[in-house]
Protein backbone atom coordinates (compact mmCIF):
# COMPACT_ATOMS: atom_id res chain seq x y z
CA UNK A 1 0.00 0.00 0.00
CA UNK A 2 1.10 3.48 -0.78
CA UNK A 3 0.17 6.33 1.19
CA UNK A 4 0.32 9.59 -0.69
CA UNK A 5 1.06 12.34 1.76
CA UNK A 6 0.48 16.27 1.17
CA UNK A 7 3.11 18.36 2.99
CA UNK A 8 2.52 21.97 3.75
CA UNK A 9 4.80 25.07 4.09
CA UNK A 10 5.50 25.61 7.18
CA UNK A 11 3.19 28.70 7.12
CA UNK A 12 0.48 26.78 6.03
CA UNK A 13 -0.15 24.22 9.13
CA UNK A 14 -4.25 24.41 9.63
CA UNK A 15 -5.12 24.36 13.99
CA UNK A 16 -4.42 21.57 15.62
CA UNK A 17 -2.00 19.82 13.46
CA UNK A 18 1.20 18.73 14.42
CA UNK A 19 4.06 17.00 12.63
CA UNK A 20 5.98 13.83 13.23
CA UNK A 21 9.71 12.85 11.84
CA UNK A 22 10.60 10.54 9.54
CA UNK A 23 14.07 9.54 8.32
CA UNK A 24 15.38 10.94 5.21
CA UNK A 25 18.02 10.29 2.58
CA UNK A 26 21.12 10.94 4.18
CA UNK A 27 22.02 13.44 0.80
CA UNK A 28 19.71 15.77 2.52
CA UNK A 29 20.97 17.65 4.89
CA UNK A 30 18.15 19.41 6.39
CA UNK A 31 18.13 22.77 7.67
CA UNK A 32 14.51 23.34 9.64
CA UNK A 33 14.29 19.63 11.16
CA UNK A 34 10.39 20.91 10.94
CA UNK A 35 10.20 20.43 7.26
CA UNK A 36 11.82 18.48 4.63
CA UNK A 37 11.40 15.30 7.06
CA UNK A 38 8.32 15.59 8.17
CA UNK A 39 4.77 13.80 8.05
CA UNK A 40 1.88 16.19 8.94
CA UNK A 41 -0.85 14.28 10.73
CA UNK A 42 -3.48 15.03 12.97
CA UNK A 43 -3.08 15.19 16.92
CA UNK A 44 -4.15 11.77 17.10
CA UNK A 45 -3.18 10.30 14.10
CA UNK A 46 -5.27 7.74 11.77
CA UNK A 47 -4.50 4.54 12.16
CA UNK A 48 -3.09 4.03 8.41
CA UNK A 49 -0.86 7.11 9.14
CA UNK A 50 0.06 4.69 12.09
CA UNK A 51 1.44 2.34 9.35
CA UNK A 52 2.81 4.27 7.18
CA UNK A 53 5.59 4.28 10.26
CA UNK A 54 5.29 0.49 10.78
CA UNK A 55 6.88 -0.48 7.39
CA UNK A 56 3.86 0.58 5.01
CA UNK A 57 5.92 2.53 1.94
CA UNK A 58 5.27 6.39 2.37
CA UNK A 59 4.85 8.34 -0.76
CA UNK A 60 7.22 11.37 -1.54
CA UNK A 61 6.15 14.14 -0.06
CA UNK A 62 4.57 16.64 -2.62
CA UNK A 63 5.74 20.02 -2.99
CA UNK A 64 2.72 21.78 -2.94
CA UNK A 65 2.97 25.24 -5.67
CA UNK A 66 -0.84 25.93 -5.80
CA UNK A 67 -0.62 26.39 -1.92
CA UNK A 68 2.48 28.05 -1.62
CA UNK A 69 1.32 30.48 -4.38
CA UNK A 70 -1.91 31.39 -2.83
CA UNK A 71 0.22 32.46 0.34
CA UNK A 72 2.39 34.73 -1.95
CA UNK A 73 -0.68 36.26 -3.83
CA UNK A 74 -2.56 36.91 -0.22
CA UNK A 75 0.35 38.75 1.17
CA UNK A 76 1.00 40.40 -2.47
CA UNK A 77 -2.96 41.93 -1.88
CA UNK A 78 -2.31 43.17 1.08
CA UNK A 79 0.90 44.79 0.00
CA UNK A 80 -0.51 46.70 -3.24
CA UNK A 81 -3.12 47.82 -0.91
CA UNK A 82 -1.01 49.53 1.13
CA UNK A 83 0.64 50.86 -1.94
CA UNK A 84 -2.66 52.46 -2.72
CA UNK A 85 -3.46 53.83 0.57
CA UNK A 86 0.10 55.04 1.19
CA UNK A 87 1.47 56.32 -2.63
CA UNK A 88 -1.60 56.18 -4.88
CA UNK A 89 0.60 53.70 -6.71
CA UNK A 90 -0.97 51.19 -8.05
CA UNK A 91 0.96 48.62 -10.36
CA UNK A 92 0.31 47.52 -13.95
CA UNK A 93 1.36 44.81 -15.82
CA UNK A 94 1.19 45.17 -20.19
CA UNK A 95 0.56 41.69 -21.74
CA UNK A 96 1.00 41.13 -25.66
CA UNK A 97 -0.26 38.14 -27.49
CA UNK A 98 0.56 37.03 -30.85
CA UNK A 99 -1.19 34.88 -32.51
CA UNK A 100 -3.93 32.05 -32.03
CA UNK A 101 -2.16 29.45 -30.23
CA UNK A 102 -4.55 27.57 -27.38
CA UNK A 103 -1.80 27.58 -24.93
CA UNK A 104 -0.19 30.81 -25.29
CA UNK A 105 -3.71 32.44 -25.21
CA UNK A 106 -4.61 30.43 -21.54
CA UNK A 107 -1.62 31.40 -19.97
CA UNK A 108 -2.12 35.01 -21.02
CA UNK A 109 -5.87 34.54 -19.44
CA UNK A 110 -4.54 32.76 -16.49
CA UNK A 111 -2.02 35.67 -15.66
CA UNK A 112 -4.89 38.38 -16.33
CA UNK A 113 -7.01 37.20 -13.60
CA UNK A 114 -4.38 36.63 -11.19
CA UNK A 115 -3.36 40.36 -11.82
CA UNK A 116 -7.06 41.16 -11.27
CA UNK A 117 -7.27 39.41 -8.08
CA UNK A 118 -4.58 41.00 -6.15
CA UNK A 119 -5.78 44.46 -7.46
CA UNK A 120 -2.90 44.80 -10.47
CA UNK A 121 -4.12 46.53 -13.21
CA UNK A 122 -3.45 44.60 -16.41
CA UNK A 123 -3.36 45.74 -19.91
CA UNK A 124 -3.63 43.27 -23.00
CA UNK A 125 -2.95 43.64 -26.81
CA UNK A 126 -4.10 40.62 -28.99
CA UNK A 127 -2.08 40.72 -32.40
CA UNK A 128 -2.48 38.62 -35.34
CA UNK A 129 -0.67 35.93 -36.12
CA UNK A 130 1.07 37.76 -39.34
CA UNK A 131 0.93 40.85 -37.59
CA UNK A 132 4.56 43.01 -38.79
CA UNK A 133 7.41 43.13 -36.03
CA UNK A 134 7.67 46.79 -36.09
CA UNK A 135 3.50 46.30 -34.99
CA UNK A 136 4.59 44.49 -32.10
CA UNK A 137 7.75 46.65 -30.98
CA UNK A 138 5.73 50.16 -31.15
CA UNK A 139 3.11 48.59 -28.56
CA UNK A 140 6.46 48.08 -26.13
CA UNK A 141 7.41 51.68 -26.89
CA UNK A 142 4.34 53.11 -25.92
CA UNK A 143 4.44 50.70 -22.60
CA UNK A 144 8.04 51.51 -22.23
CA UNK A 145 6.47 55.13 -21.90
CA UNK A 146 3.69 54.51 -19.58
CA UNK A 147 3.69 55.65 -16.34
CA UNK A 148 0.65 53.18 -15.28
CA UNK A 149 2.79 49.98 -16.60
CA UNK A 150 5.38 48.60 -14.58
CA UNK A 151 5.95 45.19 -16.43
CA UNK A 152 5.49 44.49 -19.86
CA UNK A 153 5.77 40.67 -21.15
CA UNK A 154 5.61 39.76 -24.59
CA UNK A 155 4.26 35.45 -24.63
CA UNK A 156 6.43 33.35 -26.23
CA UNK A 157 7.00 32.09 -28.44
CA UNK A 158 6.55 34.46 -30.75
CA UNK A 159 5.50 33.54 -34.76
CA UNK A 160 8.08 31.94 -36.72
CA UNK A 161 8.94 35.32 -38.62
CA UNK A 162 9.29 37.65 -35.88
CA UNK A 163 13.40 38.14 -34.76
CA UNK A 164 12.36 37.34 -30.89
CA UNK A 165 15.60 38.96 -30.06
CA UNK A 166 14.55 42.34 -31.68
CA UNK A 167 11.12 42.09 -29.62
CA UNK A 168 13.44 41.09 -25.97
CA UNK A 169 15.88 43.86 -26.86
CA UNK A 170 13.34 46.30 -26.97
CA UNK A 171 11.46 46.40 -23.04
CA UNK A 172 13.08 48.21 -21.12
CA UNK A 173 14.98 46.81 -18.69
CA UNK A 174 13.29 48.22 -15.42
CA UNK A 175 9.92 47.24 -17.18
CA UNK A 176 11.46 43.56 -18.04
CA UNK A 177 9.79 41.57 -15.30
CA UNK A 178 9.67 38.20 -17.28
CA UNK A 179 13.82 38.89 -17.31
CA UNK A 180 14.17 37.84 -20.78
CA UNK A 181 16.34 40.98 -21.62
CA UNK A 182 19.97 40.18 -22.28
CA UNK A 183 21.22 42.69 -20.01
CA UNK A 184 19.41 40.72 -17.07
CA UNK A 185 20.17 37.32 -17.99
CA UNK A 186 23.84 38.64 -18.43
CA UNK A 187 23.73 40.11 -14.71
CA UNK A 188 22.10 36.92 -13.35
CA UNK A 189 24.94 34.67 -15.02
CA UNK A 190 27.84 37.24 -13.02
CA UNK A 191 28.74 36.97 -10.07
CA UNK A 192 28.47 40.34 -7.98
CA UNK A 193 25.84 41.63 -10.48
CA UNK A 194 21.85 41.97 -9.77
CA UNK A 195 19.29 41.00 -12.38
CA UNK A 196 16.48 43.74 -11.91
CA UNK A 197 14.33 41.12 -12.39
CA UNK A 198 15.00 37.10 -12.21
CA UNK A 199 12.76 34.51 -14.84
CA UNK A 200 9.65 33.58 -13.56
CA UNK A 201 9.41 29.83 -14.11
CA UNK A 202 13.13 29.54 -12.64
CA UNK A 203 12.60 32.14 -9.54
CA UNK A 204 9.39 29.97 -8.56
CA UNK A 205 10.98 26.44 -8.82
CA UNK A 206 13.73 28.01 -6.26
CA UNK A 207 10.85 29.61 -4.22
CA UNK A 208 9.35 26.33 -4.21
CA UNK A 209 12.56 24.65 -2.51
CA UNK A 210 13.08 27.80 -0.33
CA UNK A 211 9.63 27.52 1.28
CA UNK A 212 9.98 24.04 2.02
CA UNK A 213 13.61 23.90 3.66
CA UNK A 214 15.49 21.79 0.66
CA UNK A 215 19.24 22.79 1.22
CA UNK A 216 20.55 23.54 -2.56
CA UNK A 217 24.32 24.48 -1.42
CA UNK A 218 26.47 22.22 -2.23
CA UNK A 219 24.06 19.67 -4.11
CA UNK A 220 24.43 17.78 -7.19
CA UNK A 221 21.56 19.76 -9.39
CA UNK A 222 20.65 18.26 -12.97
CA UNK A 223 18.72 20.57 -14.87
CA UNK A 224 17.15 18.91 -17.91
CA UNK A 225 16.24 21.41 -20.86
CA UNK A 226 19.02 24.22 -22.05
CA UNK A 227 15.60 26.89 -23.28
CA UNK A 228 16.30 30.71 -22.43
CA UNK A 229 12.79 30.70 -20.13
CA UNK A 230 13.64 27.75 -18.24
CA UNK A 231 16.29 25.55 -18.28
CA UNK A 232 19.62 28.30 -18.85
CA UNK A 233 18.07 30.49 -16.13
CA UNK A 234 17.26 27.71 -13.79
CA UNK A 235 20.72 26.37 -14.04
CA UNK A 236 21.81 30.00 -13.51
CA UNK A 237 20.09 30.20 -10.56
CA UNK A 238 21.12 27.18 -8.93
CA UNK A 239 24.38 28.37 -8.95
CA UNK A 240 23.80 31.16 -7.56
CA UNK A 241 22.58 28.86 -4.60
CA UNK A 242 25.94 27.30 -4.71
CA UNK A 243 24.72 24.06 -6.26
CA UNK A 244 26.86 21.88 -8.74
CA UNK A 245 25.15 22.15 -11.79
CA UNK A 246 24.84 19.70 -15.09
CA UNK A 247 22.62 20.75 -17.65
CA UNK A 248 21.37 17.67 -19.82
CA UNK A 249 19.85 18.50 -22.93
CA UNK A 250 18.64 16.54 -26.44
CA UNK A 251 22.33 16.20 -27.31
CA UNK A 252 23.70 14.99 -24.06
CA UNK A 253 25.03 10.85 -24.74
CA UNK A 254 23.80 9.82 -21.58
CA UNK A 255 20.85 11.92 -19.90
CA UNK A 256 19.76 9.34 -17.42
CA UNK A 257 23.28 8.18 -15.79
CA UNK A 258 23.97 11.66 -15.08
CA UNK A 259 20.41 12.48 -13.54
CA UNK A 260 20.75 9.66 -11.72
CA UNK A 261 23.47 11.64 -9.72
CA UNK A 262 21.66 14.39 -9.03
CA UNK A 263 20.11 15.71 -5.43
CA UNK A 264 17.94 17.81 -7.21
CA UNK A 265 16.17 17.35 -10.52
CA UNK A 266 13.95 20.71 -12.24
CA UNK A 267 13.25 19.12 -15.53
CA UNK A 268 12.00 21.44 -18.29
CA UNK A 269 11.91 19.11 -21.45
CA UNK A 270 8.61 19.10 -22.67
CA UNK A 271 8.15 15.51 -23.05
CA UNK A 272 5.85 13.86 -20.88
CA UNK A 273 7.16 10.78 -18.76
CA UNK A 274 10.40 10.93 -20.17
CA UNK A 275 11.73 10.89 -16.62
CA UNK A 276 11.71 7.35 -15.19
CA UNK A 277 12.22 5.44 -11.89
CA UNK A 278 15.38 4.54 -13.62
CA UNK A 279 16.57 7.92 -13.85
CA UNK A 280 15.95 8.89 -10.26
CA UNK A 281 18.27 8.77 -7.60
CA UNK A 282 16.38 7.89 -4.09
CA UNK A 283 15.92 10.42 -2.01
CA UNK A 284 15.83 13.23 -4.61
CA UNK A 285 14.13 16.27 -5.15
CA UNK A 286 12.06 16.76 -8.02
CA UNK A 287 10.89 19.69 -9.81
CA UNK A 288 9.32 19.17 -13.04
CA UNK A 289 8.07 22.58 -15.19
CA UNK A 290 6.57 20.02 -17.73
CA UNK A 291 3.11 20.84 -18.63
CA UNK A 292 2.01 18.04 -21.75
CA UNK A 293 -0.88 17.78 -22.86
CA UNK A 294 -1.72 13.59 -23.46
CA UNK A 295 -4.61 11.67 -24.57
CA UNK A 296 -6.94 10.87 -21.91
CA UNK A 297 -10.46 9.15 -22.95
CA UNK A 298 -11.57 9.22 -18.94
CA UNK A 299 -11.53 12.82 -19.23
CA UNK A 300 -13.91 15.16 -20.82
CA UNK A 301 -11.73 17.03 -22.46
CA UNK A 302 -10.30 13.95 -24.20
CA UNK A 303 -6.94 14.88 -22.80
CA UNK A 304 -4.74 15.54 -19.50
CA UNK A 305 -1.71 17.23 -18.38
CA UNK A 306 1.29 15.32 -17.38
CA UNK A 307 4.76 16.36 -16.19
CA UNK A 308 8.26 15.34 -17.70
CA UNK A 309 8.70 13.21 -14.55
CA UNK A 310 6.45 10.02 -14.86
CA UNK A 311 4.85 10.74 -11.51
CA UNK A 312 3.41 7.20 -10.64
CA UNK A 313 7.16 5.96 -10.60
CA UNK A 314 8.75 9.21 -9.32
CA UNK A 315 6.84 9.15 -6.29
CA UNK A 316 8.04 5.64 -4.56
CA UNK A 317 11.66 7.03 -4.97
CA UNK A 318 11.81 10.85 -4.54
CA UNK A 319 11.72 12.44 -1.28
CA UNK A 320 9.85 15.10 -2.70
CA UNK A 321 7.73 16.24 -5.89
CA UNK A 322 5.99 18.83 -7.65
CA UNK A 323 2.74 17.34 -9.11
CA UNK A 324 1.22 18.67 -12.43
CA UNK A 325 -0.96 20.44 -12.32
CA UNK A 326 -0.79 22.00 -9.34
CA UNK A 327 3.49 22.42 -8.85
CA UNK A 328 5.17 24.97 -10.78
CA UNK A 329 2.47 26.88 -13.25
CA UNK A 330 1.28 28.11 -9.89
CA UNK A 331 4.65 29.38 -8.58
CA UNK A 332 5.51 30.88 -12.09
CA UNK A 333 2.46 33.43 -12.15
CA UNK A 334 2.64 34.52 -8.48
CA UNK A 335 6.01 35.03 -9.63
CA UNK A 336 4.97 37.77 -12.33
CA UNK A 337 3.13 39.39 -9.79
CA UNK A 338 5.70 39.61 -7.45
CA UNK A 339 8.22 41.08 -9.97
CA UNK A 340 5.19 43.19 -10.92
CA UNK A 341 4.93 44.85 -7.44
CA UNK A 342 8.94 45.02 -7.39
CA UNK A 343 9.17 47.06 -10.18
CA UNK A 344 6.06 49.72 -8.99
CA UNK A 345 7.62 50.09 -5.71
CA UNK A 346 11.31 50.45 -7.29
CA UNK A 347 10.13 52.78 -9.88
CA UNK A 348 7.74 55.10 -7.54
CA UNK A 349 10.54 54.45 -4.56
CA UNK A 350 7.40 53.31 -2.51
CA UNK A 351 9.06 51.24 0.45
N1 LIG B 1 6.05 31.25 -22.54
C1 LIG B 1 6.23 30.22 -21.69
N2 LIG B 1 6.62 30.68 -20.47
C2 LIG B 1 6.70 32.02 -20.58
C3 LIG B 1 7.06 33.04 -19.67
O1 LIG B 1 7.39 32.80 -18.50
N3 LIG B 1 7.01 34.30 -20.16
C4 LIG B 1 6.68 34.59 -21.45
N4 LIG B 1 6.69 35.86 -21.83
N5 LIG B 1 6.35 33.66 -22.32
C5 LIG B 1 6.36 32.37 -21.89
Amino acid sequence: MMIQLRFLPLNKLPNGVVRFHRSVSPNFQVQNPNFATTLITRVSPPSHYTTAFMGTKVSAMVLDGKSVAEDIRDKLTIEISRMKNKFSVVPGLAVILVGERKDSATYVENKKEACESVGINSYEVCLRQDCREEEILKHISRFNDDPSVHGILVQLPLPSHINDRNILNAVCIEKDVDGFHPLNIGRLAMSGREPLFVPCTPKGCIELLRRYNVNIKGKNAVVIGRSNIVGMPASLLLQREDAAVTVVHSRTKNPEEITRQADIIISAAGKPNMVTASWIKPGAVLIDVGINPVEDSTDPRGYRMVGDICYEEACKIALAITPVPGGVGPMTVAMLLLNTVTSAKRIHKCN
